[in-house]
């Protein structure tokens, strides 16, 4: 699929609530399926990602019912609870979606069963020892392929010992991985890792009824119970339109509902280190989870910045649209310690080194970063074919660059956009954007089947 974006004629305008964390839906989702009783979930993503995690629940024997529809909807979960988790009868297949993959391979290596995981071409590439390797301490069987990667086969070992794990990186899907299994072990398990991220594991464990220390640590054996959640909507989808409405002259947009935890609020700060006109409004709580409406208008003189790479956890996944803003923003923008993005559904600092060059903006890689030479004197960002190369994130930040380059940008490779946005064209529509969806060929459709 190919986007075909137009320049803005007129600026982005109105409100709308962007769809459900992903996040926090995938742990609503295990969490209320490995819970005794009835859990109800307000607000979930509905994509593509979200949807594998459901279907492993559902194979695993929760029991998920869905009522209502769109912001109405509400998900019933039965949870497995006391009666435990059914073996499953076939490979679980977990599409484009590392979280699910990795959450759950913390779930099923405490299991009395074999199991089996695997993924898209994307997933099948991303490094699997990182789970692999705490996992196995604790006395998990798990094969990969040779080089660490799905898919996976996990034995199973009811016998797990509870460890204490330094993480090698700021990772949430490590982190959560390894507290989940640490729940079916012998023992207390504890994590610490060398930066803060995100933290939805550990605010939620405690709403279905588990104990989370400082470390943060969990008790071996301790049991869930159900309970209700309600989901923000994602900042990292917010994230979006919030640069949209800094960078194109005269926008204004009103993002409802939108999480800020601290661990996730880095896209803020950078908005506001660079001078942009951002507010939240109205801050309040979905249960244990901080939201607030996120007001953005359009100002002029936004400076270019070096992003603290402390901050950079809490921003991960927003890097490659603030990497749009940078080329809208008057001088140089640097990241640096971001060698991550070099492993998730892309090589993100690849692909969108790539896509800036092609635009016509001057750019320095590195291994770890980029250095961004932006404007913010009139759209310095020119048009041409760019490539997402399946990445969703990238795809949608090439389609924002679009809105105020000076020239059409294509954005090929725009096919998984529906693993966290389904929603994204139709919202950048009704806001006022210029955006249209070229289908794939019949040839790209027999290539695929
Ligand atoms: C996630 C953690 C982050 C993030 C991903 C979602 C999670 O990945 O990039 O989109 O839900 O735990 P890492 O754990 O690899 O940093």
């Amino acid at each position: 699929m190919k986007l075909i974006t137009r320049p803005l004629t007129a600026a982005l305008r109105g409100e709308l609530t962007p769809p459900g964390d992903k996040s926090i839906s995938h742990r609503a989702l295990i969490f209320s399926s490995l819970a005794k009783g009835e859990s109800e979930i307000r607000g979930l993503l509905q994509s593509a990602d979200v949807a594998a995690t459901a279907a492993a629940c559902q194979q695993l024997g929760a029991i998920i019912q869905c009522q209502g529809q769109g912001e109405q909807q509400r998900l019933r979960v039965i949870g497995t609870g006391e009666r435990g988790l059914e073996k499953p009868t076939k490979i679980f297949d977990m599409g484009n979606s590392g979280t699910a993959m990795r959450l759950l391979a913390g779930v099923l290596a405490a299991q009395p069963f074999e199991s089996e995981l695997m993924g898209d071409a994307s997933l099948n590439r991303r490094p699997m020892r990182r789970i692999i390797e705490p996992l196995s301490r604790m006395g998990a069987r798990i094969e990969s392929t040779e080089s660490g990667t799905a898919p996976l086969r996990i034995k199973g070992n009811t016998g797990l010992r509870g460890i204490e794990y330094q993480l090698p990186v700021a990772s949430a899907q490590i982190k959560s991985c390894v507290l989940l299994a640490g729940l079916f072990a012998k023992g207390k398990t504890c994590i610490t890792e060398p930066g803060q991220s995100r933290d939805h594991t550990e605010r939620m464990l405690p709403v279905f009824g588990v104990r989370v220390g400082a470390g943060p640590c969990v008790e071996g054996g301790s049991v869930l119970s159900a309970a209700n959640i309600q989901v923000p909507a994602d900042i990292s989808s917010a994230a979006f339109f919030m640069v949209a409405a800094a960078i194109i002259p005269g926008s204004e947009v009103l993002l409802r509902n939108v999480g800020i935890n601290k661990t996730r609020d880095g896209i803020v700060r950078v908005l506001r280190a660079m001078g942009a006109d951002i507010s939240l409004v109205d801050q309040r709580q979905f249960g244990q989870e901080p939201v607030a409406d996120i007001r953005v208008s359009y100002r002029t003189g936004l400076q270019g910045i070096d992003v603290p790479e402390v901050w950079v956890p809490s921003l991960i996944d927003e890097l490659p649209i603030i990497m749009i803003l940078a080329t809208c923003v008057e001088g140089v923008s640097r990241i640096r310690g971001a060698e991550e993005l070099r492993v998730k559904e892309s090589d993100r600092i690849a692909v969108m080194a790539k896509g800036l060059e092609t635009l016509g903006i001057q750019i320095k890689e590195y291994e770890d970063g980029i250095d961004i030479h932006g404007s913010d004197q009139g759209s310095i960002l020119g048009g041409g074919e760019v490539d997402g190369e399946g990445d969703h994130r990238c795809a949608m930040s090439f389609c924002i660059a679009g809105q105020v380059a000076r020239e059409t940008v294509t954005v090929a490779g725009a096919s998984h956009i529906d693993t966290s946005y389904p929603d994204f064209v139709k919202h950048l529509l009704q806001l006022g954007g210029q955006v249209k969806i070229q289908p794939p060929a019949a040839s790209e459709h027999a290539g695929n089947a």
